[in-house]
């Protein structure tokens, strides 16, 4: 079935020397793990260096956001290209913070998905409500409005996308969403890509969880039907911590 995917989403944290470290220790705690995919996503400055303690092992290396065009004059952006040239394979696409902090939209999100899958990136495109949002009765057309609207004209291309659901309102608060809250939103996302790239291929889709994550919950939670893996904030920062919620995925 669906390989689990365990994400660690650095953010604005780790110098290049911290992540070499980091790195090492994570694939000293994982070499032994089999049947789940290991990705870090360490800031742009670091991953030339990542790329170089990654090398040789089961950790798979991750940006943290991507541009649309191929090159041009786009002051303080990274093309899928340049990401491709580092050996990153995965990137992250439309976290919250982005939505909330730059300006991110559907609309940009979707170029940038695009983009990731035009160099052969793994996008990992995140949706999720805020709280606002949820009280007011609002978490299904949200999640599912970020669905459509992220993964537009894809085509077959649907099928090569990792989802994260990341309700807002857990994302470094301490506050995760019970495995029974986060399944019902999940199921709500494998049926919006079902209705558009067909339930055969909604089946093959993983859709990790992230929000406060940590050992303690990863293994209730990715034992919900559809949850896929997670996508770790604060706990992906220490190598023990982070490979405690990779052996929870197995
Ligand atoms: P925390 O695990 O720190 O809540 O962050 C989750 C997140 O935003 C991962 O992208």
């Amino acid at each position: 079935m669906r390989t689990k995917i365990v994400a660690g989403n650095w953010k604005m944290n780790k110098t290049a020397s911290e992540a070499a470290a980091l790195i090492a220790g994570i694939r000293r705690e994982v070499a032994e793990v089999s049947g789940v995919e290991v990705v870090v996503c360490p800031p742009f400055t670091d991953l030339k260096d990542a790329a170089a303690a990654c090398a040789g092992s089961n950790v798979a290396l991750g940006a943290q956001n991507v541009h649309w065009k191929a090159s041009g004059a786009f002051t303080g952006e990274i093309s899928a290209a340049m990401l491709k040239d580092l050996g990153v394979t995965h990137v992250i696409i439309g976290h919250s913070e982005r939505r909330q902090y730059f300006g991110e939209t559907d609309e940009t999100v979707n170029q940038r998905t695009r983009a990731a899958l035009a160099a052969g990136l793994v996008p990992i495109v995140c949706v999720g409500e805020t709280l606002a949002e949820r009280d007011a009765g609002q978490m299904e057309a949200v999640v599912v409005r970020q669905t459509l609207a992220g993964l537009a004209g894809l085509g077959g291309d649907v099928a090569k996308v990792v989802i994260a659901y990341e309700p807002v309102w857990a994302i470094g608060t301490g506050r995760t969403a019970t495995p029974e809250q986060a399944q019902e939103v999940h199921a709500l996302i494998r049926r919006t890509l079902a209705g558009l790239a067909g339930a055969a291929v909604a089946e093959t889709i993983r859709i990790q969880y992230g929000g406060s994550m940590k050992p303690e919950n990863a293994k209730e939670l990715m034992a919900q039907p559809d949850i896929d893996g997670g996508l770790i904030g604060g706990a992906a920062l220490e190598a023990e911590s982070f490979a405690a919620i990779v052996r929870a995925g197995v």
